[in-house]
């Protein structure tokens, strides 16, 4: 056996020095999540989401550059906030928004135009409104499911799910050189997915442990590893990928 040793080795670069990345949605899960693996990374970040506490919580945690806080689904605040950054930035992450699950009989049509809103609309304002302010080979980065196989109270989602990778292949042509992708994940261990189950949650995680290909459950700091290799690799736009412990394959 060879015991000698070996010189030791540089760290890696970090690969986003310089560069600025934006979370609408950041306060939480996994816009938290890229968050603190872009400032890793190099990158200053800004973040954003409604409740003003949480997103000082969240800032300070990451050391995060600045905050706004403001509903990411409302046009003219977005409008106004990328028309006022003093800069440029590199990439802009959509976290916000959640899911509806619910039988035909059930359907609350106002909630269901509130989901198109925050999936469908929320893309195409915020291209509108970030384009020119984001540097080129930057990107723009969505949040998507992968409930493609229709089921009972999957009506809404279904249909977004669906919906979201043509949109987003649409824009990255509409974009270029800045680019579009989509993350599509299954579960994940996040508050959105504590507040969707409540007292099921530890029986969901169990149950995902169990029967995962993986064998754990998917946690934010998996996609968010995704979101950076995204942001990070030039050559990737318009695509779809797929983050779910292998839960489409059960
Ligand atoms: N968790 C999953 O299993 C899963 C699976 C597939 C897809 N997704 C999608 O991935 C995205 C992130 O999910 P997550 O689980 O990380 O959610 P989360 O834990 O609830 O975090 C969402 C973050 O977005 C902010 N936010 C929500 N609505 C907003 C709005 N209208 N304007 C500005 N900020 C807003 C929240 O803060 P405030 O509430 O203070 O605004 C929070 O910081 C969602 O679009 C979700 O549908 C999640």
């Amino acid at each position: 056996m060879n015991t000698a040793r070996s010189a030791p080795t540089a760290p890696p670069e970090p690969r986003m020095s310089g560069q600025t990345v934006v979370v609408l949605g950041g306060s939480a899960g996994i816009g938290l999540e890229t968050a603190r693996q872009a400032r890793g990374e190099g990158a200053d970040v800004l973040l954003v989401g409604r409740d003003p506490d949480r997103l000082g919580h969240a800032a300070a945690e990451v050391g995060a550059r600045g905050t706004a806080a403001f509903d990411a689904t409302d046009p003219e605040q977005l409008r106004r906030f990328f028309a006022e950054l003093p800069e440029p930035v590199d990439h802009v992450m959509v976290t916000a928004g959640g899911n509806y699950y619910t039988r035909l009989a059930d359907l609350d049509f106002d909630r269901a135009r509130r989901q198109v809103e925050d999936h469908i609309w929320l893309p195409l304002h915020l291209a509108r409104a970030a384009v020119g302010r984001i540097r080129p080979a930057g990107t723009l980065l969505f949040m998507g499911g992968v409930q493609r196989r229709p089921g009972l109270g999957m009506i809404v989602s279904g249909a977004l799910t669906a919906a979201l990778p043509a949109l987003i292949a649409n824009l990255a042509l509409e974009v270029a050189p800045v680019r579009a992708n989509l993350i599509a994940a299954g579960f994940v261990d996040t508050p959105l997915s504590a507040r969707l189950l409540g007292d099921d949650l530890e029986q969901r995680r169990e149950q995902l442990r169990a029967t995962l290909p993986v064998g754990r459950v998917v946690a934010p700091g998996d996609v968010a590893a995704l979101a950076v290799h995204l942001m990070t690799n030039p050559v990737l736009t318009g695509g779809t990928y797929d983050i779910d412990g292998g839960q489409q394959l059960l």
